[in-house]
This record gives structure tokens, C-alpha cells and sequence, in this order.
């Protein structure tokens, strides 16, 4: 079982999240996290050629898209790295794989929603299965989800430092993911 988290990070924000991620998912046995990080050098002239990272990706079971909030959606770095799965998506080769996201945004309502649906939209263009959050928000014992978002994990830091809680939601979230990608895949 292989679960890559892809993600775009310039202040090292989003990068914690993906950390987080990753640590849930590793703690079901036999998942291979893989945390793929999209950087400026992986863009020439605008398009993403980074044709590593994306043969990483299709060799996982599950995909984890994360990245932060820009101008209301994902950064122009993560929209390139989409941009560069044309081919894929042509051979359908990420169809049926397992897909959640996370994004993370400064203000505690600066349209981090519209980067999860963005990623949720680009998962459904591959055929992949988007995964939500399922934990209700207030409700939850814990307190995970502070923001509230089902579909994905969203985010807010205004300092650099990343909120604990949202480090458990992420943490959860990697687990969810890995747990759901296992099941699935057992039934195949
Ligand atoms: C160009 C730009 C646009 C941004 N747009 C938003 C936005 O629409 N909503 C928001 O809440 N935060 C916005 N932010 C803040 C970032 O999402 C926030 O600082 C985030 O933590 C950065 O993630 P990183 O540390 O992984 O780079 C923006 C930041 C930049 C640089």
C-alpha cells in the first residue's frame, strides 16, 4: 500500500500539515508514505517538469493533495503540478485511486474551502474517490475540526505556526486515508 502526499509549501505552513499527514497514515501497518514536494525548480517556463514526482504518484494507491490558499484557491505552483497530469488523465491512470486534500489560508474564512473543491474537482477529472473528513466539527470529542470543513482539512495560521488541533485533524486525516485506501484495495 502506497499513499503520497503531494504538496506545495512556500512559508513551511502547508509542509506541517503534510508532515501530519504523513505521520497518520504511517501508523497503519504496511503503508509506504511517500511526501512529495512540489518546488519552484520543478516549473520551467510555467509548466510543471517534474516527470519524478509524477511517476512517484502513479505508482501510489491513494493521493493527498495539499497546498496553501492563494487568491481563493491552490497556488500557481500546485495548479501547474495539475496542469502536468493531462496525460494521465487521458490514459486514465489515477482512476479509482483514493483522494483527499488540505489547504491552509491566513484569514479563518479566506476561501480555504474553494481550494479543497478545487482539488475535490481535479480528483473527480481523474476518476479518483475523494475521501472527506467526517468529523463533525463542534461536535467532535476532541474538538478536531475547528474550522468546520467536511470535505477536506482546512486551516488558519496568521503567525507561521500551525495550530495543534489542526495538526491532529491532519493527523487523522492521513489515517482515514490510509485506512479507507486499505480497505479498498483489499476488495479489488
Ligand atoms: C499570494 C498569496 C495569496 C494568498 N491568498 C490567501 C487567501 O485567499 N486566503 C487566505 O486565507 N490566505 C491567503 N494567503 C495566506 C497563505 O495562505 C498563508 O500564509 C499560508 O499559511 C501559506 O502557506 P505555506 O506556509 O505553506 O506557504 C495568501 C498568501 C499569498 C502569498
Amino acid at each position: 500500500m502506497k499513499i503520497a502526499i503531494v504538496f506545495h509549501s512556500a512559508t513551511g505552513t502547508t509542509k506541517q500539515l503534510a508532515q501530519a499527514v504523513a505521520a497518520g497514515a504511517s501508523t497503519l501497518a504496511d503503508v509506504d508514505v511517500i511526501q512529495a514536494e512540489i518546488v519552484g525548480t520543478d516549473i520551467v517556463e510555467g509548466r510543471f517538469r517534474n516527470s519524478n514526482l509524477l511517476q512517484q504518484l502513479d505508482n501510489a494507491d491513494a493521493l493527498v493533495f495539499g497546498s496553501p490558499t492563494y487568491m481563493g484557491c491552490v497556488s500557481s505552483q500546485f495548479k501547474a503540478f495539475t496542469d502536468a497530469t493531462g496525460d494521465l488523465w487521458a490514459e486514465k491512470r489515477w482512476a479509482d485511486k483514493i483522494a483527499a486534500g488540505f489547504t491552509i489560508g491566513a484569514s479563518l474564512s479566506g476561501d480555504q474551502l474553494s481550494t479543497i473543491q478545487y482539488m475535490q474537482v481535479f480528483a473527480s477529472q481523474h476518476g479518483m474517490l475523494w475521501v472527506s473528513l467526517d468529523i463533525p466539527g463542534n461536535f467532535d470529542v476532541e474538538q478536531r475540526n475547528r474550522l468546520g470543513a467536511q470535505s477536506g482539512l482546512i486551516a488558519h495560521s496568521m503567525d507561521g505556526n500551525v495550530h495543534e488541533t489542526d495538526l491532529i485533524t491532519a493527523h487523522y486525516l492521513g489515517q482515514r486515508v490510509a485506512s479507507l485506501a486499505k480497505r479498498f484495495t483489499a476488495k479489488q
